[in-house]
């Protein structure tokens, strides 16, 4: 595997020596780009000799290697993206992650080679902070682990334990990085988990036209199925994502479908299912429409119109009821209550192999709010997931998906 290895400037650069060279022992193909403040810590001719290939500090240097990793022919001309390392590497590990490198990765600055590495990655990113205790605990390093944990960067908590600089102790001792190793080939072989799957999501809410100006719309805002189609994406599947209305950054890696009315979702779902592995249905989809949208502006001084609605079809219910063997089908179910009673019922009404249930009664939670707390209910049983962004419960999800798909198959 292709590792590249970020390491900033903190007093723990000294072990990412070592994590390279365990990475090169295990056979791992391993480039190093440093910060220019770890050179006063670990020169690069440590890194050069254990992997066998220049190391880069600065994005404006030329790479001697030419974009080129151990083990390749060196390619025959200077890349023109100082970002020709990030765009092959099959995970990027920054070790030792300092305080400092967290704050500007969760600010998305791009001012050395690794942070312009950490924005352009699109392979698993892994951060191994190793800091004083004070800084780790301080809100605005617990904020930025937070910010950057829901943007789907892998976080490996540091250890309480002896630190580096003379008598301190605490927590923010950087893993062992044979620990670090492990997690990294363990992180490697769940990025390729969805290899060759395709997976279709819906998210967002559809608004219904009641004039040229006016429509019947929902408060879903699209964040939980944005989050679900990247960390499918994450796990290596192919991922078409329609969405209604949400106006959020499509992320990478994804194919993005825009719709608006329940009808335009049903017709771009239904020509993706026909090829789609897998189905996460987290549209809000509109349950009634008007019968007969307005064209213009309905006059209010004309008094106060009367809306005759009718029944959406259930997609998923109709996509459902054709599907091939094969394909995994999951629903959601926003709920007022804490009872799973209805949710369970969709299941079966529905036939589905999973439903994600939300309670709506709890404000704190869903609609708009960068975090949620739900319930998988399958055939086998239910499981609660912990209140947690909502791109942590995207894997959540994503982890029941391939459980659900190894039994059947
Ligand atoms: N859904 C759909 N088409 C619709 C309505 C809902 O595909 N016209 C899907 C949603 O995307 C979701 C699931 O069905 O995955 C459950 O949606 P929900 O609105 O809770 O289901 P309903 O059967 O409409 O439930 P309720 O009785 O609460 O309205």
């Amino acid at each position: 595997m292709r590792i590249l290895l970020g390491v900033p400037g903190g007093i723990a650069a000294y072990k990412a020596v070592e994590l390279a060279r365990l990475a090169v022992k295990a056979g791992h193909s391993v480039r190093v780009i440093q910060t220019p403040a770890s050179l006063r810590f670990v020169g690069r001719a440590s890194f050069a000799a254990i992997t066998g290939a220049p190391v880069l500090a600065s994005e404006f240097e030329d790479d001697p290697a030419n974009g080129s990793w151990p083990g390749e022919a060196p390619g025959a001309h200077t890349p023109i993206s100082h970002l020709a390392l990030i765009e092959r590497a099959d995970i990027y590990v920054v070790a030792p992650a300092t305080a400092n490198t967290l704050a500007r990765l969760a600010a998305g600055s791009a001012d050395d080679l690794v942070s312009t590495s950490a924005l352009a990655a699109t392979c698993p990113v892994v951060l191994a902070p190793a800091m004083n205790g004070l800084m780790w605990s301080n809100s605005a390093t617990v904020e930025n682990v937070l910010t950057l944990k829901s943007r789907g960067f892998h976080v490996l908590e540091p250890e309480e334990g002896q630190l580096a600089s003379h008598g301190e102790a605490g927590k923010g001792r950087l893993v062992e990085p044979d620990a670090i190793l492990h997690s990294v080939e363990m992180l490697s072989a769940q990025s390729r988990e969805l290899d060759g799957v395709e997976v279709l999501v819906t998210a967002g809410g559809t608004r219904e036209p009641i004039d040229g100006v006016r429509f019947i719309g929902n408060r879903s805002s699209g964040r939980m199925g944005f989050a679900v189609a990247e960390a499918a994406a994450q796990r290596g599947a192919s991922v078409t994502l329609i969405a209604a209305n949400s106006g959020l950054p499509c992320p990478l890696g994804v194919e993005l479908v825009e719709v608006g009315t329940a009808a335009e979702l049903s017709a771009a779902t239904e020509t993706a299912f026909e090829t789609a592995d897998v189905l996460v249905m987290a549209a809000a989809v509109a349950d009634f429409r008007p019968v007969m949208p307005v064209g213009g502006k309905i006059d209010k001084s004309a008094g106060v119109p009367l809306l005759t609605l009718e029944p959406v079809d259930d997609i998923l219910k109709g996509l459902a009821s054709k599907r091939a063997s094969g394909q995994t089908l999951i629903g959601f179910a926003a709920e007022h209550g804490p009872s799973t009673e209805r949710a369970r019922g969709k299941l079966e009404s529905k036939n589905l192999d999973m439903v994600v249930y939300n309670d709506i009664s709890d404000e704190a939670i869903g609609f708009d709010s960068p975090v949620n707390q739900v319930t998988l209910i399958t055939p086998q049983g239910e499981t609660q997931l912990p209140l947690a962004s909502k791109r942590v419960i995207a894997d959540g999800i994503i982890d029941a998906v391939l459980a659900l798909r190894s039994l059947g198959s």
